[in-house]
């Protein structure tokens, strides 16, 4: 009889040991074949994530539905770039920061404390939490240095999220100030192997040293900085193992700055499970990875024959719809090792992940937003509805309405658009029509038009929307959004 075993890869509370053991006991009983012969498991081969696999963070609460942990913001001497030393913005002395890793449902308490020479705050990218712990510098005073803040919110949705810095935080996230918040579905069938994978860029002189995050002026933020080292789980071109046959699900944060992450992965399988707000309604084969600054994924990667030690590489995703893109630059190596005799073939992944209904947003506020681009005093300044954020008066919503919100790109250039605190359903862009999906950041090419529903069901407050391109935050392509009781 056939027997396989997934490699554990939740911590090891007494309820994920149990979960571990069922899950193993029905991949047991769906790979049985019953035709004899020795065991061959469906695993991934040893070691093959050791170069890659992001640190996990302790938690310091036994109790099984609080996860907590300590934060801490200080400048660490890391050796990013082989040979050198750079002072990074790091949460825990790590680049990313840690892993924070949770379940549906839990409790996340965070002891949050800045050792920065600068004020700083830590936003929760994607999670549904109350106004007061949103990280913005709009809902919360930012945490002086030498000040403490503890984070405390329910984790309501299963999914891949992240948390950042949200004070000047170009230069803050360009330094390092970013982390993934991984939130596991409570129950479900083993899809692949878990491998948390933060994208991200920094930029380095030669001797190391990050170079200045206002790099350029005002034309370096108009542009939007990209760092000249790619990074992948803050490593510069790190390893990946891999078995043919055995797929692995990657979770996947765009943690730079200003780059957009454009990755095919050659004799892959690709097919996306989830989204931003975690799962989607259903698999979707994907040619390649794209990703905005702040967009998540969740893809099973299946390698279909073995390779040797080969270099994957980063595609440009030519957000300034230049006549050519640029040229293609490294981001890991990879080795698939052959499957072994007998290996079982993975489950099928199931015809449905979710039920997902659309959001009705009939009746609702239609609320129209027109990014664009404008210069002041012969400096770039980016508007929204023909103002920079210093300018533009807040949105006002009511809650327990939704509404339908068309916005659009009128500039050259793509701008990646996030909101904070609620999720939203794309209902067409460019005039293709989406298939219902939880968003809260997806990108907006040039000239193009975006609609969107969201219900701002509950938590009133003081909310943002805003585009991901750090840089274009700064130059004022940023909104303030209040939701009223
Ligand atoms: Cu991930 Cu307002 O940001
Ligand atoms: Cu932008």
């Amino acid at each position: 009889m056939h027997r396989a075993v997934l490699r554990p890869d939740a911590p090891g509370t007494l309820r994920a040991r149990l979960a571990r053991f069922m899950r193993t006991v029905l991949l047991t009983l769906v790979l049985a074949t019953g035709c004899g012969g020795a065991p061959v498991a469906l695993e991934q081969p040893a070691g093959w994530d050791d170069a890659i696999a992001l640190p996990p963070v302790t938690d310091e609460d036994p109790d099984p539905n609080v996860v907590q942990v300590s934060l801490e913001a200080r400048i660490t001497s890391l050796e990013v770039k082989a040979g050198t030393r750079s002072d990074v913005w790091a949460y825990n002395g790590g680049l990313p920061g840690p892993l924070i890793r949770a379940r549906v449902g839990q409790r996340l308490v965070v002891r949050f404390t800045n050792s920065l020479p600068e004020a700083t705050t830590v936003h929760w990218h994607g999670v549904r939490v109350p106004n007061p712990m949103d990280g913005s510098e709009l809902s919360q005073a930012p945490v002086p240095p030498g000040g403490a803040f503890e984070y405390r919110f329910e984790l309501r949705d299963a999914g891949t999220f992240w948390y950042h810095s949200h004070v000047n935080s170009s230069a803050q996230v360009g330094h390092g100030l970013y982390g993934m918040l991984l939130v596991d579905e409570a129950k479900g069938p083993p899809l692949g192997d878990a491998l948390p994978l933060v994208f991200s860029d920094m930029s380095l002189a030669a001797d190391g040293s990050i170079l200045p995050g206002d790099q350029d002026g005002a034309l370096g933020s108009y542009f939007g900085r990209e760092g000249n080292t790619l990074l992948l789980n803050g490593r510069v071109l790190p390893h990946l193992g891999a078995r043919a046959g055995v797929p692995q699900r990657w979770h996947l944060v765009n943690a730079s700055r200003s780059r957009f992450f454009l990755l095919r992965v050659p004799g892959a399988t690709l097919v996306r499970l989830g989204g931003d707000g975690g799962r989607i309604a259903k698999p979707e084969p994907l040619d390649a990875i794209f990703l905005v600054p702040g967009e998540r994924m969740e893809v099973q990667v299946t390698f279909a024959a073995a390779s040797e030690k080969h270099v994957v590489q980063l595609d440009d995703a030519n957000r300034f719809h230049l006549p050519a893109p640029q040229p293609p630059e490294p981001l890991f190596t990879l080795e698939v090792q052959a499957a072994k005799p007998g290996q079982p073939k993975p489950p099928a992944l199931p015809a449905a992940l979710r039920s997902i209904d659309a959001l009705d947003a009939g009746g609702g506020l239609a609320r129209s937003l027109v990014l664009g681009d404008t210069s002041v005093a012969g400096k770039p300044v980016l508007t929204i509805n023909g103002q920079p954020s210093w300018e533009l008066p807040p949105l006002h919503a009511r809650l327990g309405t939704t509404e339908t919100w068309t916005v659009e790109n009128t500039t050259d250039f793509d701008h990646p658009v996030h909101l904070h605190g609620y999720f939203f359903q794309v209902l067409d862009r460019g005039g293709v029509a989406f298939a219902p999906e939880w968003k809260d950041t997806i990108n907006l090419p040039a000239k193009q038009r975006l609609r969107f529903a969201v219900s701002f069901d509950e938590r009133p407050g003081t909310w943002m929307f805003h585009c991901h391109i750090l840089d274009h935050v700064e130059l004022g392509m940023m909104a303030m959004l209040m939701v009223d009781p």
